[in-house]
């Protein structure tokens, strides 16, 4: 049986990558392609408690205590869901994945990026997606696009999320050939042409 491939959507709060993930599972849909769109955190069963955690829990939540409740629901999520979607030859499409550790919980809260890096490949069973991609807007854009009503991760302020944008700009210089940025601030059909262009790369 072919295998299938494993795809990343990236980026702040209210970079538009959600309305892009589900546009891109209906382009290859109609190429015939079976396909799984998933998250994290928050994918079906356990997943949904954690999800719940992560942004409703109102007492504190220590940086540490944060990082790994993400990788424990991508751990979950990787051997549960994603894994066996990917062998038995489906496209997955996953709203966020490792780089969103290390640029919410790396670059953003300041956790070291090395440890990091090596968590999320412990998390994954040393598995990366075949293609990333990351939406970038800047600050003013994704904030005005998320409106008032925040979660405990887009109550975080304007600092942090410059740090995570800085961090998903770095993410892709490092790992240029996996992940790639998109300019988000360009309208949906703009941006749905160049997310077809890096699928169908992939073909
Ligand atoms: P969600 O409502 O799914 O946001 P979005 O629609 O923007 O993806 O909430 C997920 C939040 O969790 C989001 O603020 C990013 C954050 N997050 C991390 O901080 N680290 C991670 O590893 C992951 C997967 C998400």
């Amino acid at each position: 049986m072919k295998k299938g491939l494993f795809i990343t959507f990236e980026g702040a709060d209210g970079c538009g990558k959600t309305t892009q993930l589900k546009l891109a599972a209906e382009y290859l849909q109609k190429k015939g392609e079976i396909v799984l769109v998933t998250r994290e955190p928050g994918a079906k069963g356990l997943g949904e408690k954690l999800r719940d955690i992560l942004l409703n829990y109102d007492g504190v939540v220590s940086d540490r205590c944060e990082a790994f409740l993400f990788l424990a629901d991508r751990a979950q999520h990787i051997d549960t869901i994603v894994t066996p979607a990917v062998e038995s030859g489906k496209i997955v499409l996953c709203d966020r994945h490792i780089d969103s550790t290390v640029a919410y919980q790396g670059y953003g809260r300041g956790q070291d990026i090395e440890q990091i890096n090596k968590l999320n490949m412990l998390a994954t069973g040393n598995k990366k997606p075949d293609l990333t991609i990351v939406f970038d807007v800047d600050v003013e854009t994704s904030m005005a696009r998320v409106g008032a009503e925040k979660d405990r991760m887009e109550s975080a302020g304007r600092e942090f999320f410059n740090r995570v944008r800085f961090g998903y700009l770095e993410i892709a210089k490092q790992e240029s050939e996996r992940v790639r940025v998109l300019d988000a601030t360009k309208s949906i059909e703009d941006v749905q042409k160049d997310v077809i262009k890096l699928i169908d790369s992939l073909f």
